[in-house]
């Protein structure tokens, strides 16, 4: 019965306006419908997950934000600073990593910059491309790398912003150091996430937030990845919320 129960409940939640706010309940594990749809969809946040949030996305990540709550509280905050430091050297050529529905990135391409965006949801490019059509969006699981034909290219700034934390935190660290070779002698990588100084902070904000903490993402803790890049890269950091920071990576002797 509680079998049917969740089957019938995902499918109607599926074809109706409210979907998007219970996939971020979902991502929350709130409430037990929730629950029930992160259980029938088992790892509920692979690609088809993020197509279906796509459309609430923006809205639910405002909501969290505005209610200073994990996991989204400080996001506006991470986006200007962001924002700043890319338009420090605009017009930039600037690669965002997990771009979403494009926030940060739309604002950069207003703005002048050349826009390359990777994503493993449809959904989430369609959303970047109604928003700029010039930027290069590319469909791609990044847990594989970057796509084949970025492989020579140099930016000037990688971004990513609340992707990363899908990568667990050697696959993080390896990937760092690969993305290392797609910048300039000059050029950041620049990592907005939730995010904490040390494990401590982590903890303590794990206990703080209960239920609503996701055990399946792999969160950055700074002075354990300072540790793992301090000798290939500069890697600094600036917490900006309770839950989230940048870790803002330049080339060694930049
Ligand atoms: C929480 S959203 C963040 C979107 C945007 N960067 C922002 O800050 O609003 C995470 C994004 O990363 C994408 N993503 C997650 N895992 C991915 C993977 N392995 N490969 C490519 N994209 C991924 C999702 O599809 C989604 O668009």
């Amino acid at each position: 019965m509680l079998v049917l129960f969740r089957i019938a409940l995902a499918t109607w939640l599926c074809y109706t306006d409210c979907a998007w706010y219970y996939f971020f309940l979902c991502w929350r594990k709130r409430t037990d419908a929730a629950q029930s749809i992160y259980i029938f969809g088992g790892n509920m946040l692979d690609n088809h997950g993020f197509d279906m949030w796509a459309d609430g996305y923006d809205k639910s990540v405002n909501i969290s934000d505005n209610e200073n709550e994990y996991p989204f509280a400080g996001y506006k905050k991470i986006m200007n600073a962001i924002y700043g430091k890319v338009m420090e050297k605009s017009p930039a050529k600037v690669l965002d990593i997990g771009i979403g529905t494009g926030t940060l990135a739309f604002k950069l391409y207003e703005a002048g910059n050349d826009i390359t965006g990777i994503d493993f949801s449809m959904e989430m490019l369609n959303q970047a491309k109604a928003r700029m059509l010039n930027a290069k969006l590319i469909q791609h699981d990044f847990s594989q790398g970057l796509p084949c034909e970025l492989n020579e290219i140099k930016f000037d700034f990688i971004i990513s912003t609340y992707a990363l934390h899908h990568l667990e935190d050697m696959s993080k660290v390896e990937f760092i150091k690969a993305l290392l070779d797609n910048i300039n002698e000059t050029g950041a990588i620049i990592i907005g996430d939730v995010a904490f100084q040390n494990r401590d902070g982590l903890e303590k904000c794990k206990n703080a937030c209960g239920d609503s903490w996701d055990d399946d993402e792999f969160y950055m803790v700074f002075s354990e990845l300072y540790e793992k890049l301090y000798d290939v890269c500069v890697p600094t950091y600036h917490q900006y919320s309770h839950c989230s920071g940048i870790l803002d990576i330049r080339p060694l002797h930049s």
